[in-house]
């Protein structure tokens, strides 16, 4: 343990320096909330009112992802955060008393033995996915897990598996696929405005943006990989959503590792984490088969010789129009275009698309499907296609050719 503050990773801090004007009014707003749900709470401790209908999370992690869980969290009327976890001890405590979680623990397995506990959420380092959410299952507790699944396939199929054999709910959080924009085109595309989707395109690149240099996330074993497995893979959700999930016969991908092993390439460059030097890939690039003849290509990097920011999008091409979402630096404007033919002359169409609850709509869709009781068909399969791509991407590139995807 250390008593370390939680160090910035870049993507954190430019989610904090990139902000449009909207999400900072929906923060004012969340904050005020939290603060009355938090004087709620309090009031209703002393009045010794019955809480006994509310859903009893945990939730392990307190960087970015830990934080944006428990705020979610701690904003629904029907859910009490009663337990939280993570190694940095001020933080722990500063965010403990902010929302007014009662039981605060360093290690997660103390978490797991929380009384009446019924559901954890996961934002820790990819490696410790698959050991809680094992745990936490096995207690018959649901679970929430951020993106990727697991570091592996085998570790995907065991969380499945503990799953279905626990009956009980595991969500990963993909978070993008809740943007205005996204949920706009999905519904243009299911409506049938494009037409039959042929082919696709999808990116995140990044100007100067390895995560957290030397600590987890360029450290192969804590975190599986490069930027394929942790923005890749945001893509590839975003690509199968939108296109109703067709099944990826064959991938052929490169890994390259240029910048990153040189110490370039880092917006906050770190010497204080665990881990050890630059273990994975800087960019990726791999050419998907779908099933019905569509084709999908990805693009991702943390750190290339390009233009400034942090940007991802997708392309996509149909029999009777196509459509374009371009996200600059987090931005929530003017990000989607849709073309199409007006009395036979091109043109294109760019729909009013409002910002979307992202992780806090993944939240509620969460506590939703746990408070339902029908939790049969969330058992994490849907992730576990996702790993099972990034898992033949690798092996694709390590072999240097094509991976045919079994099932
Ligand atoms: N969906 C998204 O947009 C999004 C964004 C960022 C990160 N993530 C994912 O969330 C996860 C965490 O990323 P992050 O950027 O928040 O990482 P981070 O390094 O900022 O935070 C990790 C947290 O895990 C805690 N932790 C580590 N070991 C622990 C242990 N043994 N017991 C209890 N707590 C422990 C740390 O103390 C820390 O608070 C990763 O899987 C990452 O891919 C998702």
């Amino acid at each position: 343990m250390t008593g370390r503050p939680a160090p910035q990773s870049s993507r954190e801090r430019q989610e904090t320096t990139m902000r449009p004007v909207d999400s900072l009014v929906f923060e004012a707003v969340s904050h005020c909330g939290n603060w009355v749900c938090r004087a709620v709470r309090q009031w209703e401790r002393i009045a010794g009112v019955n809480v006994q209908n509310r859903l009893r999370v945990g939730v392990v992690g307190l960087g970015f992802a830990g934080r944006t869980a428990l705020e979610a969290f701690s904003e629904l009327p029907d859910v009490e955060v009663v337990a939280l976890a993570g190694l940095e001890k001020g933080t722990l405590t500063s965010l403990g008393e902010k929302h007014d979680v009662p039981h605060l623990y360093e290690r997660w397995e103390d978490l797991l033995e929380t009384d009446g506990l019924e559901a954890v959420s996961i934002g820790t380092p990819t490696q410790l996915h698959a050991p809680i959410a094992l745990k936490a299952l096995e207690k018959g507790l649901h679970v929430l897990c951020e993106k990727p699944l697991a570091r592996t396939v085998a570790e995907g199929t065991a969380m499945v598996e503990a799953s279905k054999k626990a009956g009980r709910v595991l969500n990963v959080v993909f978070n993008h696929r809740e943007r205005g924009d996204v949920a706009v085109l999905k519904h243009q595309i299911d409506e049938g405005l494009l037409g039959r989707v042929y082919y696709a395109k999808a990116h995140w690149m990044r100007r100067n943006g390895i995560p957290g240099m030397g600590g987890w996330f360029t450290n192969r074993e804590l975190s599986g990989g490069g930027p394929l497995i942790d923005l890749g893979v945001h893509i590839l959700d975003l690509a199968l959503h939108l296109l109703n999930e067709p099944k990826v016969n064959t991938v052929s991908a490169n890994t390259f590792a240029e910048l990153g092993p040189r110490g370039r390439g880092s917006a906050v460059p770190n010497a204080n984490t665990l881990g050890s030097a630059f273990e994975v890939e800087d960019l990726a690039t791999a050419y998907l088969r779908l099933d019905g003849g569509g084709a999908l290509q990805l693009e991702t990097s943390w750190a290339t010789y390009r233009a400034p920011g942090d940007n991802f999008g997708i392309e996509l091409f149909g029999t009777e129009g196509g459509a374009k979402i371009e996200v600059q630096n987090y931005s929530n404007v003017d990000t989607l275009r849709i073309f199409t033919d007006v009395g036979g002359v091109p043109a294109e169409v760019k729909p009013a698309t409002g910002a979307g609850l992202g992780h806090r709509a993944v939240v509620q869709e969460f506590v939703k499907i746990v408070q339902s009781g029908d939790w049969a068909a969330h058992n994490g399969s849907e992730a576990l296609v996702r790993t099972e791509v990034i898992d033949a991407c690798y092996a694709s590139a390590k072999a240097g050719r094509e991976v045919v995807l079994n099932g």
